[in-house]
Formats: C-alpha cells, structure tokens, sequence
C-alpha cells in the first residue's frame, strides 16, 4: 500500500495535470468523467485525504457531516467556491484552497466576448449562415448596437472585472462601477474608471450591465424582477459570474416584455439546465461556462491545484487557502 497522500480528483483535467499529480500523489481519476453526486462525494471523502474538486460538485453541509471523514483538504479547481459550504467545511476542519489570478484574463476575454456577441448579433448571424438564410449584404441587414462611445457598469470590481474594465478602455468606453469594498483611489485613476455608490443606480445608467460579483446569499438574485426593471429598455446584462446572482425567470420576462434589449450569459441558476425560453430567443448569446476555457489556463489551474496540495500536505499554508 502506497503511503502517499491518496486524492481524488472528481473530473478529467488536461494530461499534463494529471501526470504532474500522479508523480506524488495515490491519484484515483473519474475516468467517466461524470459528476460524482452526493454518493459518490462521500465515498471519496470517506476514503481519500483529498479531493481535487469542482463547481460540479456540490458539498453541502449534508455530504461534508460523512463519517468517517478521512479528507482533510478541498482543493477546488476555480475561482468560485460557491458550491462549498464553507462553514460545514471549517466545522469539519476541512482546509478550502481555489485557483484565483490564473483565470482572470480568460474571464475576462469571456465577458467581452459575450458583450460583443449580443450587441452585434453575432450568435444570430452565425445561426442564419449556418441556415443557409443569409441572401447578401445590405444596408439594413442585420443591424446591431454600436458599443464604443458606450457605457459599462460593471457589478462588483474585483480582478476580473478590472481586467474587463482594461479592455472596455480599449473600446472607447466609459467604464462605472459598482463594489461595497472598494478599491484604493490609485486604483480608479490607473483605469479610468469611476465608482456609483448605489447599485440601482448604475443600473440604470448603464448601456451593457455586466456581473462579476461571487455568488453568496446577500449576492444571490441580486438581479431581480425590480432592478431588471431599472436598466434602460435599450440596455444589454452580461452574466460571467454566477447562474444564482441573475433571476433566471425574472430575466425571461424582462426579455419577453422587451424591458431590455438583451443578455448574453455564460452562466445559469441550475446548470447545466437553461430556461427553455433563452433558447427561443434571439437577443440573448448562450455559452457553455466557458470563462476559464482555454487549454493554457485550464493548465494553470491543475497546477494551481496541485501547489496548493503540495504545500498542504508539506505542511505548510497553501497560499490560495479560503478556509
Ligand atoms: C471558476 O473558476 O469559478 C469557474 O467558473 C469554474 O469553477
């Protein structure tokens, strides 16, 4: 018997972050790559000193009370970590870790790709190509939103959403923000950008609306049936975030009604299950949860994962230690 640490690692992550743990680790992979559900969390924490994990699995407080509970460490694979319940995991003596700062620019990347997407009809251009229903150029085919010269709110102001804010000054936008914590003033002067103390407010001031707040109870539906009905009839809301900080069903009748123009999510309330009335829709842009999708970041994040193992079970304090 092997007397290294044994980690279970709940999905298929890229070769070389397989192989990197598997050098030090006693690695059992998923080798269906099928989310292992509240059964098979337990077993995995019954049986293993960790679990490389992600925003796939769900560890409530009813799968982390197992016993007996032989992890000692979660290291998540994301950023996000609102599929953890943290305070059963300190109860438990659980050490939380994620992977913040590696996937910041490819979430970004995703915010304004999303933004682009729905203010120019891409998806919906792509989809009449594709159809065959496309008869030629013409003045008036297809006519989008122009973006420069617009404004951004930007809904929390944490790495990625200052990432996002650098590349909406590259647009030729003006860049708002909204954050209960915000940054130092060297912060806004660097950027360009400029904080609105109430976020109904910025909600109504803003031509594209996007999201980068974390999904916690005071965050979730943050979006809801009223402050839809806050942003201009003309105005687009960007999700990158999290499913639960949107209202989905609030956000369906807001689109229905027309009391905006659009949305372009990346994210959804009950992933990966998405409110059949999106998929009718032509002015909303649907993605898969690709924020961080890129084969050098998705990299980034395993070996983010391991160091955060490696200096846990060094004995050490990971340095991405959340709880
Ligand atoms: C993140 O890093 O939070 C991604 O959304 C995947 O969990």
């Amino acid at each position: 018997m092997s007397n290294r640490p044994r980690v279970v690692v709940t999905r298929r992550l890229p070769a070389p972050v397989e192989e990197e743990l598997a050098h030090r680790y006693d690695v059992e992979l998923n080798r269906d790559d099928q989310p292992l559900g509240p059964t098979g969390l337990k077993r995995a924490l019954e049986t293993a000193d960790a679990l490389l994990c992600t925003v796939t699995d769900r560890l409530t407080a009813e799968v982390l009370a197992v016993e007996p509970l032989r992890a000692r460490i979660l290291a998540n694979y994301g950023v996000g970590y609102n599929h953890i319940d943290l305070d059963a995991a300190r109860r438990r003596g659980l050490t939380v870790t994620n992977t913040p700062e590696v996937l910041t620019d490819d979430t970004a990347d995703d915010a304004v790709l999303l933004l682009l997407m729905v203010a120019r009809r891409a998806g919906e251009g792509e989809r009449q190509v594709r159809a065959g229903g496309w008869t030629g150029w013409r003045p008036t085919h297809m006519l989008g939103t122009k973006v420069s010269g617009k404004t951004l709110g930007l809904v929390g102001f944490g790495r990625i959403a200052r990432a996002v804010a650098r590349r909406a000054k590259g647009f030729g936008m003006r860049v708002l923000y909204h954050d209960p914590y915000p940054p130092p003033p060297a912060v806004e002067s660097e950027l360009g950008v400029t904080r609105v103390s109430a976020l109904d407010e910025l909600v109504g001031q803003a031509d594209f609306l996007s999201l980068h707040c974390p999904a916690t109870p005071e965050t979730r539906h943050l979006m809801d049936a009223r402050r839809l009905t806050l942003m201009r009839p003309t105005a687009f809301l960007i999700n990158s975030a999290r499913g639960d900080v949107v209202d989905e069903a609030a956000l369906v009748e807001a689109l229905r009604r027309g009391s905006i123009a659009g949305a372009a999510l990346d994210v959804y309330e009950r992933e990966p299950a998405v409110s059949p009335e999106l998929l009718t829709m032509e002015n909303v842009v649907l993605l898969p949860h690709l924020g961080s999708a890129t084969t050098e970041t998705r990299v980034a994040m395993g070996m983010r994962s391991f160091e955060n193992l490696n200096a846990f079970f060094g004995g050490g304090t990971p340095r991405d230690r959340v709880v």
